[in-house]
């Protein structure tokens, strides 16, 4: 299987390989389907605009990396209620869920040699904005595994970045989410200081040019600089549409203005410019497909289209990915 923009689905090749869910997280439609026109229409009058299909060429691709979408959905769900609940009343804050929610999200990546976050695109637009930051911490904790967290930087990162933007819920002006959530977070016991400060943090960045303090570098935590990188990686490849390879270029021509090199190490050790799925052009004219990601996220396993031979880049130093 492999995901694809609903523009370029073909109904002749193309099946649906995974459900796709409405605002409420029901099944619209269930796997193993084709997809009739008018369906597709609706898909992107909700805000879909990226499925996951099965073709000749994705074949065998299983996308085991990726959170399964029913976990994932349980996760999006337990955030919106959470910050729903906030924006009610801020008394009404779930905390010992959100918590819960934060373990479980630690306890996916932790048993995962590899991680990838679902695009938030698969989903209807209501259910976006609580996908982003189920996203963004999933790759920050996938980030912070690469420098050796401990359990409990983890679940303390985790909470921070499961509710960085929860202050939009308790601000009606966007440049002060960061400090409302903060005020919020930090007046609660159970929830550590540096979780509070991932949400105020998170839009400084490393040359003093963010916002709402201009701190830079080493004033900013590192947490928070986690889930700053983490949050813009998220925006380009939802929001922006921006494919993951070419943001993690972007991500790594930042590297010392925005962001600081520790960070960017750890989110290009942690994160993978090249999916399951993803079609490629190599070095030596080939056309080909990732298959899987073993160990090192830059150097996966291919399948060339033409022959169906797979090989793993990571034992053919000169082969090279050049699209
Ligand atoms: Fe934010
Ligand atoms: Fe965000």
């Amino acid at each position: 299987m492999r995901l694809i923009p609903i523009s370029e689905y073909n109904e002749n090749t193309m099946q649906l390989a995974k459900a796709v869910y409405d605002g409420r997280g029901r099944v619209l439609l269930a796997a193993n389907h084709s997809i009739h026109p008018k369906i597709l229409d609706r898909f992107a009058q909700m805000g879909i605009s990226h499925i996951v299909i099965e073709d000749a060429d994705s074949k065998g691709i299983t996308l085991e990396e990726m959170l399964d979408i029913p976990t994932w959905l349980d996760l999006i769900a337990l955030i919106k209620q959470g910050y729903e609940a906030t924006a009610q009343s801020p008394k009404n804050f779930p905390i010992r869920q959100l918590l819960q929610g934060a373990g479980m999200i630690v306890d996916e990546v932790k048993r995962r040699p590899i991680a990838i976050s679902v695009p938030v695109t698969t989903l209807a637009g209501e259910l976006q904005p609580y996908a982003h930051t189920v996203n963004v911490t999933l790759l920050a904790i996938q980030m912070a595994k690469q420098i050796a967290y401990n359990d409990l930087q983890l679940r303390d990162l985790a909470v921070g970045c499961l509710l960085h933007d929860i202050g939009k819920m308790l601000s009606d002006i966007p440049e002060r989410h960061p400090e409302a959530g903060f005020n919020f977070l930090r007046g609660m016991r159970e929830i550590n200081l540096l979780s509070a400060h991932v949400a105020f943090q998170h839009h400084e960045t490393y040359n003093g040019t963010g916002y709402p303090r201009k701190i830079s570098g080493k004033d900013i935590h590192e947490y928070a600089q986690l889930c700053g990188l983490a949050d813009f990686y998220e925006n380009l490849t939802s929001i922006k549409h921006v494919p993951p390879y070419e943001a993690v270029e972007v991500v790594m021509a930042l590297n010392g203005t925005l962001f600081a090199e520790k960070i960017v190490q750890a989110f290009i050790k942690g994160v993978a410019p090249y999916p399951p799925g993803t079609k490629v052009k190599l070095n030596n004219g080939e056309s080909a497909i990732i298959t899987r990601i073993v160990t090192h996220m830059q150097r996966p396993v291919v399948r060339f289209l033409t022959s169906g031979e797979e090989i793993s880049l990571a034992e053919h130093p000169t082969l090279m990915i050049t699209v």
